[in-house]
């Protein structure tokens, strides 16, 4: 397993999945959800919804996840996975830790090879990077599948940072 710690904009990344921070409603939203459904193109909100009227009839609950195709994006998968919502009270961080587990869990299921991650929560969801950090790369250092690189793509210079020493702290 390679893990990479990149600055940059995930709809762009050539892999085989990436992971959407979205919420339970799945349609759609701000941030890396409203970029992600933006570069997708309409059949990504299409399918959301096709999941809201059959497997997710209540909505995607925190710390889950659940794939669609990716359409226009050049990942062939999009899976869709909601951070605990801080700013609303949810406030624990094994919410956080169930993004990332479930969502390898997903990819694995899907033989990707390739996955990669934004920083789950770290921003309207008001999770600090560090925490966001620790973690996500906390769950894909204790995985142990199929999937052979994780990125984790952030979207500032400062984000990457502390994502890339505490990769280091956790590698001891
Ligand atoms: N590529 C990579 N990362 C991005 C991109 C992008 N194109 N756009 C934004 N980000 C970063 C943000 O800067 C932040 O660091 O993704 C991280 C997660 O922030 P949000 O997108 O706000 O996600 P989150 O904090 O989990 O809040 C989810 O926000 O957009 C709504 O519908 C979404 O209600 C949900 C909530």
């Amino acid at each position: 397993m390679e893990i990479r710690i990149l600055e940059g904009d995930i709809t762009q990344r050539q892999v085989d999945a990436i992971v959407n921070a979205a919420n339970s409603s799945l349609l759609g939203g701000g941030g890396v959800d409203g970029a992600i459904h933006a570069a997708a193109g309409p059949q990504l909100l299409q399918a959301c919804r096709r999941l809201r009227a059959t497997e997710l009839p209540d909505g995607l609950p925190p710390g889950q996840a659940a794939a669609t195709e990716g359409y226009f994006l050049p990942a062939k998968w999009v899976i869709h996975t909601v951070g605990p919502n801080r700013r609303a009270g949810q406030t624990d961080p094994e919410l956080l830790a169930g993004c990332f587990r479930e969502s390898l869990r997903v990819a694995e299921g899907l033989r990707a090879e390739t996955l990669a991650f934004p920083a789950i929560g770290a921003g309207v969801y008001g999770w600090d990077a560090e925490t966001v950090a620790r973690r996500g790369i906390g769950q894909v250092l204790a995985y142990d599948g199929g999937v052979q690189v994780v990125e984790f793509v952030l979207f500032s210079a400062g984000l990457a940072e502390t994502f890339r020493r505490v990769h280091l702290e956790l590698l001891g």
